[in-house]
């Protein structure tokens, strides 16, 4: 403890001003508390003392103190400062600046979304609308108005997905069911909307199909639809091959075949110029140069009539087609379960923001 009167404890002092260059971070906390402590520092001590001093001594004592005070307190500074910078060096110095980056997930849509989206603007820039219908429907919408006969083969071709749900009260008819393709879309907007009806309609299917490389149990389709008064086959082909051309390019060559579905007739089935060989007949066409690339016909008048529409006065065009498939013919995939599986390196490689 500093004598109130004794400079020479002053001097003392001093000399563990030197030493405090040299302390760790705790004990120059413990020499900060020492010195400077506002209840036990001996130099507040010190300073209080000062009062009880003679009076011609007070002056000379109370400046003393102060300045060995302000060296105390310029030495912890610097000595904390010192002690700041060397850590921060050592944590710098534990920083591998060779190591690589980590990588951005960057988000992009998936190869089908994006082949959905372009097909969907095509037809919106001819005046469709884009419609959706439900996944769960009845057998009345997906397979008895579109004029499948009741217990056709078609209907076993398409190996059906029955739900077991009890009849949704008010809704038409029969088992419930996963839709088998969108034409039950068409359906929903002959009844719903008001004629003329331009509509192309995405949506999700199912079928009980096992996962193989040209099947999914789930998969998309896209439906069109178009009724109105004096709409014929040439409708149907010119719009069809206006959407090719768009799609797939200016000059791509498409063909007709005769096809067959319960609710179009006559159907038909639409080729386009294999992608890959341009026609030269290559492994991914089988060699015939052509790929198939969606199924469509003139409304069968019984299905015009099931919506209530008179066959007599209008008629329409339908075609449905399957944007994986697309999606694959475009891009050479061979298997369609990679568009399922989520594989970053196979979906970063497609990927269009
Ligand atoms: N629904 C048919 C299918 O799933 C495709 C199709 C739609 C054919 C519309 C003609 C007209 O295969």
């Amino acid at each position: 403890m500093i004598e109130p009167t004794g400079y020479r404890d002053l001097d003392e002092l001093l000399a563990r001003l030197d030493r405090v260059a040299g302390l760790d971070a705790d004990a120059l906390e413990a020499e900060h508390t020492s010195v400077l402590g506002r209840k036990a520092g001996v130099l507040t001590a010190a300073s209080k003392a000062i009062p009880s001093l003679p009076p011609e001594e007070r002056r000379a004592f109370g400046a003393a103190v102060n300045r060995v005070k302000q060296a105390f307190e310029e030495a912890f500074a610097a000595r904390r400062e010192a002690l700041a910078e060397a850590e921060r060096r050592r944590a710098f110095a534990a920083v591998d600046l060779t190591m690589p980056g980590r990588a951005r997930w960057v988000g992009g849509r998936h190869p089908v979304t994006v082949t959905v989206e372009e097909i969907s603007g095509i037809f919106r820039g001819l005046g469709f609308v884009v419609a959706v219908g439900p996944e769960a429907e009845t057998e009345w919408y997906n397979f008895h108005a579109l004029n499948f006969p009741a217990d056709h083969p078609a209907m076993d071709m398409h190996d059906t997905l029955y739900l077991d749900a009890p009849p949704v009260p008010g809704e038409r008819g029969g088992r419930q069911l996963l839709r088998t393709h969108t034409s039950p879309v068409q359906i929903r907007a002959l009844l719903s909307q008001p004629l003329p009806v331009r509509a192309i309609m995405p949506g999700m299917c199912y079928r009980n199909d096992p996962f193989d490389p040209s099947h999914a149990p789930a998969f998309l389709q896209i439906e069109g639809l178009a009724v109105d008064e004096g709409i014929s086959f040439v409708d149907l082909k010119a719009t069809l091959v206006h959407f090719a051309q768009a799609f797939f390019g200016g000059g791509t060559r498409t063909r007709f075949r005769p096809s067959f579905f319960p609710f179009t007739e006559p159907s038909a089935e639409m080729d386009v110029e294999c992608l890959l060989c341009h026609g030269a007949g290559c492994p991914a066409c089988k060699g015939t140069g052509w790929m198939e690339i969606l199924g469509c016909g003139m409304v069968h008048p019984r299905v015009l009539e099931n919506c209530d529409v008179d066959s007599e006065r209008y008629t329409g065009f339908a075609f449905g087609m399957g944007p994986a498939r697309i999606t694959m013919l475009r891009h050479g995939i061979t298997d369609i379960r990679h568009l399922y599986e989520g594989e970053m390196r196979f979906l970063g490689a497609l990927a269009t923001p």
